[in-house]
């Protein structure tokens, strides 16, 4: 079986989320199953060096955008045995930034074109075009329109995964003919509420969409969480299914981490507490190994539960536990971490950007992570927590409800809340630091934590039970 993975960002190459995590990792685990799955990415100017050295020129060809043809290089890499296709047009991608300019929506059209022109030179004829997020949506799209006649085309079937329903690729209608292309006929697959939306096209066209995880396979069904395509989801949820994403558990590893202080296992911990110590005084926090300390690493915006946090944040902090957050985003969040940082210096340890060496710190150093989305597709950092024996308290939606069981029952890994609603946010966190004050009790929580298996492997097993059912067909 043969899968062309097309993807906006892919980890080692270019990151911007998770995205990136999961197109690194995916494919990396489908190849060890005997499945040949090969990434296509754009060849942004951002992308190191390092990685640069590794790729070799394989052809250029000219693609098609609406009625002009633009320049299309081609370079291949080998990462863990993965082959990587990058597409260079440097008018396209020579840009600060992934995302973000004012012809996006151009650049993705010439993205998704590119990936069904260069089949023919690269000697791989997928069966299956696995798409993700609305970058490139127009891929199942121009395959019906321009390539489903020719028989090298006409077999291949298309799976669109939904990582965030957020962002859905929205223009005016005027962008159809001159910037996109789209024949007259195919023009009513991306209208949706008076406007051009290049993710309900995929939804409309693709073979099988999927979710990062089950929960948020039943929740964008629903207006509060689809962000407005609850109405076109409704009408194919015969193709909707949800997969959870795993961890690069290689590169999560707190056995073998760079990134950490000091390396430990499930089987010897005790150097979760030299990690503990260190954070300690990188954030310039009082050493204390009996205070807990409350991890936080994410972008600071609202859908996060960040303004949850915020709501009940001096109220945490009359007890006696310690903040370590790492996060950028909204000027609100930010100006109000930063002022707590500076009434509560004792108590608040923080920094604001995106730093991966202190994030992997954090999950290594801290007891506890809090992650109370109002909504999330998968989320990773719960898992990566997990495996550091770092006890995520999350809100009950997407990938958050899938990973994380309440530990009240006695067999859970984490504590769990259901409403949107700061206080319940709270008392979980009361509830957990009542946990954390029993020794004992706590040991079996991390330890449990620690063993909880969120690798690729069952997940990589449910895509290829999938791509297994659309080629039966
Ligand atoms: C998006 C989602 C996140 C998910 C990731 C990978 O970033 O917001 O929840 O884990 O994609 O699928």
């Amino acid at each position: 079986m043969k899968v062309l993975f097309a993807s906006s960002e892919a980890y080692p190459f270019a990151m911007s989320g998770g995205l990136a995590d999961v197109a690194g990792a995916l494919p990396k685990a489908l190849r060890k199953r005997f499945i040949g799955c090969r990434v296509v990415l754009p060849l942004y100017s951002s992308i190191p060096e390092e990685m640069r050295q590794k790729m070799t020129f394989l052809c250029n060809i000219t693609v098609p955008v609406s009625w002009r043809r633009q320049y299309c290089g081609v370079f291949e890499a080998h990462v863990d045995g993965v082959i990587y296709y990058l597409i260079d047009n440097q008018y396209y991608f020579k840009r600060d930034g992934l995302y973000g300019h004012y012809d996006d929506a151009e650049r993705f059209a010439f993205f998704s074109r590119a990936v069904l022109e260069i089949i023919p030179h690269i000697g791989f004829t997928p069966d299956i075009i696995h798409c993700n997020d609305w970058q490139t949506s127009l891929i199942p799209i121009y395959l019906d329109a321009f390539y489903k006649y020719d028989s090298l085309y006409s077999n291949i079937k298309t799976v669109f995964t939904i990582h965030n329903i957020q962002y859905q690729g929205k223009y005016g209608y005027e962008l159809t003919g001159d910037v996109l292309g789209i024949p007259e006929e195919c023009q009513s697959l991306l209208e949706y509420d008076n406007c051009i939306n290049f993710m309900k096209g995929a939804i409309q066209c693709s073979d099988k969409i999927t979710t990062v995880s089950p929960t948020y396979s039943r929740e964008i069904l629903d207006p509060y969480y689809s962000h407005g395509l609850d109405n076109i989801l409704n009408q194919f949820t015969y193709k909707l299914t949800g997969i959870v994403n795993g961890i690069d558990t290689e590169v999560y590893n707190p056995e073998t981490d760079p990134l950490i202080f000091k390396n430990y296992s499930v089987e010897d911990k005790k150097n979760k507490a030299v990690n503990k110590k260190m954070l300690q005084e990188e954030l310039g926090l009082p050493v204390n190994k009996d205070v807990p300390v409350i991890g936080i690493v994410t972008r600071l915006v609202k859908h996060k539960g960040i303004d949850l946090v915020k709501c009940v944040f001096e109220d945490l902090l009359k007890a006696d536990i310690q903040f370590a957050i790492l996060g950028s985003g909204e000027w609100e969040f930010e100006t109000f971490f930063h002022e707590m940082s500076e009434k509560y210096p004792n108590k608040v340890g923080l920094k604001l950007g995106f730093n991966p060496m202190l994030a992997h710190k954090i999950y290594a150093g801290a007891d506890i992570f809090l992650m109370p989305s109002q909504s999330e597709p998968c989320g990773l950092a719960q898992m990566v927590a997990l495996r550091y024996g770092t006890i995520p308290i999350v809100r009950e939606t997407g990938g958050l409800n899938d990973t994380i069981r309440d530990s009240g029952d006695g067999e859970g890994n984490g504590f769990t809340f259901k409403s949107y609603n700061a206080h319940d946010m709270e008392n979980t966190v009361w509830r957990a630091l009542q946990g954390y004050s029993d020794k004992q009790g706590w040991a079996t929580l991390v330890d449990r934590a620690m063993k909880c298996d969120n690798s690729w492997k069952s997940s990589a097993n449910a895509y290829i039970g999938l791509y297994k059912e659309l080629l039966s067909k």
